[in-house]
């Protein structure tokens, strides 16, 4: 499943060698590897064995209309957060009754074009949105599905910036107006309550996080039942964490420490969930993102120099906060590798990009094996919310994004270039 590794000292995607792809190609650039894409998709899928579910890959994660096709060609439904995810899903391939809106602003156009185009359910944020919904599906002379997406207030342990189960977040109906909320939009004739969905947040390594969520979820659904008000599906929303530390191990590389993200999967997430979400017998959803995309991609670099001060050395490569804004924005950490290994000694550096700004950063403090100018580095893991978060800030071109499959490799999207700024 892991399509990343070192053959002898140099980096390898599947039967590409990536230290030659950087040469060749140039940098900065995504490199993506479709085994492993679809890989994580049919590990998740045989999680669920035979228990009645749709997993809907949340586009937000990477929404490359390439990755979009290769998932929609398993089969699976799409998780979109906008008009704009909503036509790429669908121009990717995926069936609309496969696809799920979801969202805390949906505007009267986005919610018209779901209802136009069949969209299996909108998953609902709060009363308000109901009311406009049914406004919208009545002139339509339409029936809008939805899910209530409700908040139960569960600390997930993960960045506050990515957290959205808890009650100071903008997301969700609050658990002691569910029934409320439910009530009413049982009253409405121009919309159908399908299920009850939730989402704590994103890389979410605690499972005692998600099956106090399944717990709340099943205890709320059999609530509702018992006040008359059946439920048939569930949504079990994403977050499912990954490990990005350690992801790569070689003896020329520095070991990195253990986390409590080390080892988990989403398979043995899905594992202890799954049977606490069967007492709910419903039909079971869930919208991964992160964990289907993130190991499948790598974002290559070159180095442009290194700087030595009195109390650091700095690694300035060629990508830079606009193209990979994870670890400026969320402090997340990602391994970082040399494409090629010289058996050099270890070292403590920051690897920075070329923006002006101190929190361009890639890694802070880091041990990396010594690498010189015109060399390359790889950032592992960088599948998930990579390019989709990149920017033209300081007028730069977004980088270009490549498929590998065995030993080819094609752009999936080009390189944008100094005229696509004017
Ligand atoms: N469903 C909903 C309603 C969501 O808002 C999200 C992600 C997902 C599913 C997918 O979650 P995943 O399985 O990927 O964790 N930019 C941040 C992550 C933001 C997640 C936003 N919502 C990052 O780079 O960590």
């Amino acid at each position: 499943m892991e399509e990343f590794q070192f053959r002898q000292n140099e980096l390898w995607c599947e039967q590409v060698n990536l230290n030659h792809l950087a040469a060749e190609c140039g940098t900065p650039l995504y490199v993506y590897s479709k085994r492993s894409i679809v890989d994580h998709c049919r590990h998740v899928e045989r999680a669920f064995g035979t228990i009645d579910h749709l997993s809907c890959y949340a586009v937000k994660a990477n929404a490359n209309i390439a990755v979009l096709r290769l998932l929609a060609g398993e089969g699976i439904g799409a998780d979109a957060g906008s008009i704009g995810e909503m036509r790429i899903a669908i121009e990717a391939g995926f069936s609309p009754e496969k696809i799920t809106f979801s969202g805390v602003g949906k505007r009267d156009d986005e919610i018209e074009y779901a209802l136009k185009k069949g969209i299996m359910a909108l998953n609902v944020e709060s009363s308000e949105e109901i009311d406009v919904i049914d406004a919208i599906a009545s002139r339509l002379k339409s029936r809008a599905k939805i899910f209530l997406r409700l908040n139960f207030d569960i600390e997930s342990g993960t960045h506050p910036y990515i957290t959205t189960g808890r009650k100071q977040n903008k997301f969700g109906i609050e658990l002691d107006s569910a029934a409320e909320a439910l009530r009413r939009a049982r009253s409405f004739s121009n919309v159908e309550v399908i299920g009850i969905h939730t989402h704590l947040g994103s890389q979410i390594t605690r499972v005692d996080a998600f099956i106090a969520a399944a717990t709340a979820m099943v205890k709320v659904i059999r609530e509702l039942r018992a006040d008359g008000m059946p439920i048939s599906q569930l949504n079990f929303g994403g977050g499912f964490g990954v490990q990005y530390r350690d992801y790569i191990t070689h003896p020329g590389l520095p070991a990195e420490i253990e986390h409590s993200e080390s080892g988990v999967t989403t398979v043995k997430m899905l594992q202890a969930v799954l049977p606490v979400l069967a007492g709910a017998n419903c039909r079971i959803l869930i919208q991964p993102g992160r964990s289907i995309v993130a190991h499948a991609g790598i974002l290559m670099t070159k180095v442009l120099y290194i700087k030595d001060t009195k109390s650091k050395r700095f690694v300035i490569v060629d990508a830079g906060m606009n193209d990979l804004i994870r670890p400026s924005l969320y402090q997340s950490y990602h391994q970082i590798v040399p494409l090629c290994l010289k058996g050099r000694p270890h070292g403590v550096v920051d690897i920075v990009g070329p923006l002006c700004e101190s929190g361009d950063f890639f890694a802070l403090d880091r041990m990396l094996p010594a690498v010189e100018r015109s060399e390359y580095l790889g950032v592992l893991c960088t599948g998930a919310y990579g390019y989709v978060l990149s920017s033209n800030y300081n007028g730069r071109p977004r980088p270009a994004e490549m498929l590998v499959d065995g030993d080819q490799f094609g752009v999936i999207r080009k390189p944008e270039t100094i005229s696509d700024l004017y």
